[in-house]
């Protein structure tokens, strides 16, 4: 991973409050419409209604990808009980393929933060063969890292956020950038 995209998921401390360190190893693009996700950029919850594009690197389509979209900050940053959210899961996604490529296992939920700042972030793991990853049964406190060592993915090879809140909403807390 390059080092300020590394900085960035540290600063925003996705790297900590969900993930381990790790070093991007795979190419991932998420855009919504046409506009892409850049770490730390904002989106109003009527630009997410509907599941982004994710188009994924890699080197072949014998390698398998497992996608997953969560929300750490549910239901407000500052008490996050529901910690983590799962918004979308799609496993199987072939490499240099998509997202629409691979299996929904879990529908895409639009975020709709009620309280505060929250982070989206976007987690891309290789899995260890096809139809080797499972969905869980509750969006609601899911854990990346748990479901990472329950189906052996080793560290993200790849992860994007973005930050969201309500439509109307005009601040609260922010997560300092590191090109403040
Ligand atoms: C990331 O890469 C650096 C430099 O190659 C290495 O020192 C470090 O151990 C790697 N970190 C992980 C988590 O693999």
């Amino acid at each position: 991973m390059r080092r300020r995209e590394r900085d960035a998921l540290v600063v925003a401390r996705i790297v900590g409050d969900v993930l381990d360190p790790f070093n991007r190893s795979v190419s991932i693009r998420v855009s919504y419409n046409s506009r892409e996700v850049t770490n730390g950029c904002e989106f109003r919850p009527s630009a997410v209604a509907h599941q982004p594009r994710v188009v994924v690197g890699g080197d072949d389509l014998r390698t398998f990808y497992t996608l997953v979209m969560v929300d750490p900050d549910a239901p407000s940053p500052s008490n996050p009980t529901l910690r983590e959210y799962l918004h979308w899961m799609v496993t199987d996604i072939p490499g240099t393929t998509g997202s629409a490529f691979g299996s929904e296992v879990v529908c895409y939920e639009q975020p709709r933060p009620s309280i505060g700042i929250h982070r989206l972030i976007f987690v891309l793991f290789q899995q260890l063969g096809r139809e080797t990853v499972y969905a869980p049964n509750w969006r609601q406190n899911f854990n990346t890292r748990v479901f990472a060592a329950q189906y052996n993915l080793g560290l993200p090879v790849a992860a994007v956020y973005f930050n969201c809140q309500r439509e109307s909403g005009s601040g609260g807390r922010r997560v300092p950038q590191p090109t403040d």
